[in-house]
């Protein structure tokens, strides 16, 4: 429903992710928007597609590296210029970078992060932010995150600029307590979009744990229109995660973040050696297998009761082995296999019975 037709919103980093969705949110609300990022192809075809979907008006996008020198003035510059009043500024736009500071991350990565996350979301916010005061209305909504409020371990440069948009935010909030200008901190834990794989971070414990942008975009967007100081999407566990927060030791805090950055254990070598460990097992029992069989028929009955032993030997064999093998899809292939065994082992004792009833006769 479109509901806010004629009013105008800019958003930064709006070709993916979080920023995307927030972007859809207010198209469906009749928003024009002021699009920005580098990927200004990208911009272009969302806008298509908010103007075919939602019949969006009026959108401007603007390609910009806002890791550059004076980018947020020459972002206002281009909207003041266009003569667009922004009544909602969303600061979505930021990166992250994976690795040990001392050793693994890159500088020049890490000052262009700096500058994205930090500088040019600080100058966004004054230079709105002012003209917002003199209206005497507006919003605006400030990409935090939950490592704001924790130490975060291997992204120990991201996590410090997201401390700092958090507290920056909290303290506008208060010097604005007299406006009708609203300041909102989104502070979402990991969320499904492309943020891990652009810092180099793809194969962290922590990306098992993604949650939907969509609904950490309507948390935030929600959070915005209503005015509320901050918003941590993701229900009763992110909420536990706050407390946690506020409450336990820094160091403690590190350790549970730092646990999260770690690499996921290799799932191909533990699948592969298991794999080659069981197709093996599989292989020599099964040609073994074939060795008693051909021998067994050649024989006669007290020979073939001494085969049954070596074949039931065999068995218990594989079986220690396999068993020795913690993989969870082995110890299934093994519970298959145990209960394959017990019933060949009922067989074997049928078939003992007969030839002692043979040998006997
Ligand atoms: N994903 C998470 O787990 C998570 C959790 C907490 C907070 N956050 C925060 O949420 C925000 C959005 O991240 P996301 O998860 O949606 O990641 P994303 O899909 O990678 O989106 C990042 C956006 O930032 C833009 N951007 C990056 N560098 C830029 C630059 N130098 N100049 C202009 N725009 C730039 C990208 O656009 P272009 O590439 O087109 O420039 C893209 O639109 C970030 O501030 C991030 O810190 C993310």
């Amino acid at each position: 429903m479109n509901t806010q037709t004629g009013r105008t919103a800019l958003i930064t980093g709006a070709s993916s992710g979080i920023g995307q969705e927030i972007a859809k949110l207010f198209a469906q609300d009749g928003y024009n928007l002021v699009l920005v990022g580098r990927s200004d192809e990208k911009l272009d075809r969302l806008a298509e597609v908010f103007k075919n979907n939602y019949g969006t008006q009026q959108i401007t996008v603007i390609g910009k590296d806002l890791a550059t020198e004076d980018a947020a003035q020459d972002v206002y510059d281009q909207v003041k210029a266009k003569g667009i009043t922004v009544d909602a500024l969303v600061n979505d736009a930021g990166v992250g970078l994976y690795g040990l500071f001392a050793t693994d991350t890159d500088w020049e990565r890490e000052k262009a992060m700096i500058h994205l996350n930090v500088l040019t979301l600080t100058q966004m916010t004054k230079l709105f932010l002012y003209d917002m005061l003199s209206r005497n209305e507006g919003k605006i909504l400030n990409l935090a995150s939950i490592v704001s409020i924790t130490p975060n371990p291997m992204m120990a440069v991201y996590a410090g600029t997201k401390a700092y948009v958090y507290n920056f935010t909290q303290s506008l909030i208060n010097e604005l307590k007299d406006t009708n200008v609203t300041v909102t901190a989104l502070l979402p834990n990991a969320t499904d979009t492309d943020f891990f794989h652009k810092a180099g971070a793809d194969n962290t414990k922590v990306t098992d744990e993604v949650q939907d942008p969509l609904m950490v975009a309507k948390a935030g967007y929600d959070a915005l229109m209503a005015g509320k100081h901050k918003v941590i999407p993701g229900g009763l566990k992110n909420k536990s995660y706050e407390i946690l927060a506020y409450v336990a030791p820094q160091e403690t805090l590190a350790a549970v973040m730092r646990n999260k950055m770690a690499q996921k254990p290799e799932p191909q070598e533990t699948e592969k050696s298991s794999a080659a460990t069981w197709g093996i097992g599989f292989g020599i029992a099964v040609l073994a297998g074939i060795a008693l069989g051909v021998a067994y028929a050649n024989s006669n009955a007290i020979d073939r009761a001494k085969y049954r032993y070596k074949a039931k030997s065999l068995g218990d064999t594989i079986s220690d082995a396999l068993s020795s093998v913690t993989d969870n899809v082995v110890d299934s292939l093994v519970d298959a296999y145990k209960s394959t065994k017990s019933k060949a082992e009922k067989i074997v004792a049928r078939e003992t019975e007969l030839v002692e009833d043979e040998v006997g006769a």
